[in-house]
């Protein structure tokens, strides 16, 4: 066999957990106008949004068109007038506005028909009057006329559409009560639906300075307190803050990667950043306060021999190494991060309380420990461990032997012990 087919079977093999967890779930993608111009980008999305579709996924697409808009009122000479960052739609702008959307829309409508024409089911795509709208009003004294915002979501008509095999399209359009015509902010209609649909996905195409530093992984409490880089990251932490608890993950993924959708979704390490809102723990570094947490948590390990003994005097001494995970007043997992030769850094005494095993946050604080040792300039990631190399190995570990320890850890390596040795390259 090729190599190319067995790379090919173990990915398929890797993804079939995610395929069976996404399976039945709701998920809302919002697709930004810089997006949606990319020709090329906008093929692959289809054809992966028919894939998943057939995955079992059900659908709703929040599709954006700043750019488009900003190309067509410039070509029609229309000022532009923004006030708190909104783009204020004048009356004499809604023709012109009404028009690229509809054209923007049907360009969609023929890539996702044409993406998805081999299929012997298409999934078929539909749009509707969904959303409420109503003036955003006059603010500081500035009128926003026909920029408007979400008053009501008909969410019964939407789940309805996605019960019924479909996928839903939501476009910058939507409809006041009075029959007039509101240009809304599609990431903030993508938000909100999340919230009322109770989604378990959003997944948000956002530009690089949006996502710029942003960790791989952060909690909800965590994201609202970051120090944002920039006035478009700024913007779109507080958009997502609204979301609070109704949405459990919230992926932010590239718009210049058309893949990332796929790969954030169905492989371990995903290619984005993950905000969780259905965990309410912290990950931080540990305090000489911790000491206690951390004793209570590992010594049981230590009894049974999973993990080697440490004394109170050295964990304090050590307590700059160690990460906790804290979930109310308790310590829930610890891991440590020691330096040692060679480029190489060793993971030690990562563990996770019993009763919160088996709800990654082993991985958790592994890829927090994994994302330090590549901060702080090491190569390779290495441990050593008795019991749990099963564990390590299906998490990008490979089983190695003593000579690839650092010199030091060589001449301390216990052989009673017969610890099994397992490295990572940090690339
Ligand atoms: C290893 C450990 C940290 C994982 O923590 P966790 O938060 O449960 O990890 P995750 O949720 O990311 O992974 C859970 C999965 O790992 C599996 N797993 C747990 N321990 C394992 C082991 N020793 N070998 C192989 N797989 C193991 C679970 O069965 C579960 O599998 P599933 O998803 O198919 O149900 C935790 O089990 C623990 O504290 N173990 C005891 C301490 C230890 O062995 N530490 C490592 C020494 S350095």
């Amino acid at each position: 066999m090729q190599q190319s087919e067995l790379d090919f079977i173990n990915t398929l093999r890797q993804s079939t957990r995610y395929i069976e967890q996404h399976r039945g779930k709701t998920c809302v993608i919002y697709i930004p106008g810089e997006f949606m111009a990319e020709k090329q980008s906008v093929a692959q999305l289809c054809q992966d949004i028919g894939l998943l579709h057939n995955l079992g996924l059900k659908l709703v697409l929040a599709m954006g068109a700043n750019q488009q808009l900003n190309e067509a009122f410039a070509a029609e000479n229309f000022a532009e007038i923004y006030h708190q960052q909104f783009r204020i739609t004048t009356t004499e702008m809604i023709p012109c506005f009404q028009k690229t959307i509809g054209l923007l829309r049907s360009q969609f409508e023929a890539s996702f028909s044409q993406a998805n024409s081999h299929q012997p089911n298409p999934p078929t795509l539909v749009s509707g009057n969904w959303v409420v709208a109503q003036p955003k009003g006059v603010v500081e004294g500035i009128d926003f006329q026909h920029t408007g915002k979400l008053r009501k979501i008909q969410h019964k008509a939407i789940s309805d559409c996605l019960e019924s095999g479909q996928v839903a399209l939501l476009t910058p359009i939507a409809y006041s009560l009075t029959g007039e015509v509101f240009n809304l902010n599609t990431l903030e209609q993508a938000c909100q639906i999340a919230a009322t649909i109770e989604a378990d996905k959003l997944m948000i195409y956002g530009s690089e300075s949006q996502l710029k530093g942003l960790a791989k992984q952060m909690s909800l409490p965590q994201l609202k307190q970051l120090k944002a880089d920039n006035i478009e990251q700024q913007q779109l932490i507080e958009q997502i803050s609204v979301l609070q608890n109704k949405v459990k993950r919230i992926h932010l993924i590239a718009q210049i990667d058309p893949s990332a959708l796929l790969l954030e979704l169905f492989t371990r390490d995903g290619v984005g950043s993950m905000i969780f809102s259905d965990r309410y723990h912290q990950l931080r570094a540990a305090q000489i306060d911790d000491v206690c947490g951390i004793l209570s948590l590992i010594e049981p390990l230590e009894q049974s021999g999973v993990l080697v003994k440490r004394s109170r005097e050295r964990l304090e001494l050590e307590i700059e190494n160690f990460s906790v995970i804290q979930r109310d007043d308790l310590i829930i997992g610890c891991a440590a991060l020691y330096a040692s030769g060679n480029d190489m850094a060793e993971l030690a005494c990562l563990a996770v309380s019993k009763e919160y095993q088996g709800q990654e946050l082993g991985f958790e604080l592994l890829k927090h420990l994994e994302q330090q040792a590549k901060q702080l300039g090491y190569k390779t990631l290495f441990l050593l461990t008795t019991h749990t190399h099963h564990w390590f190995i299906e998490h990008g570990f490979v089983l190695g032997d003593i000579s690839m320890l650092p010199d030091e850890k060589q001449s301390l390596y216990n052989y009673q012990r017969q610890s099994k040795v397992l490295v990572k390259p940090l690339s």
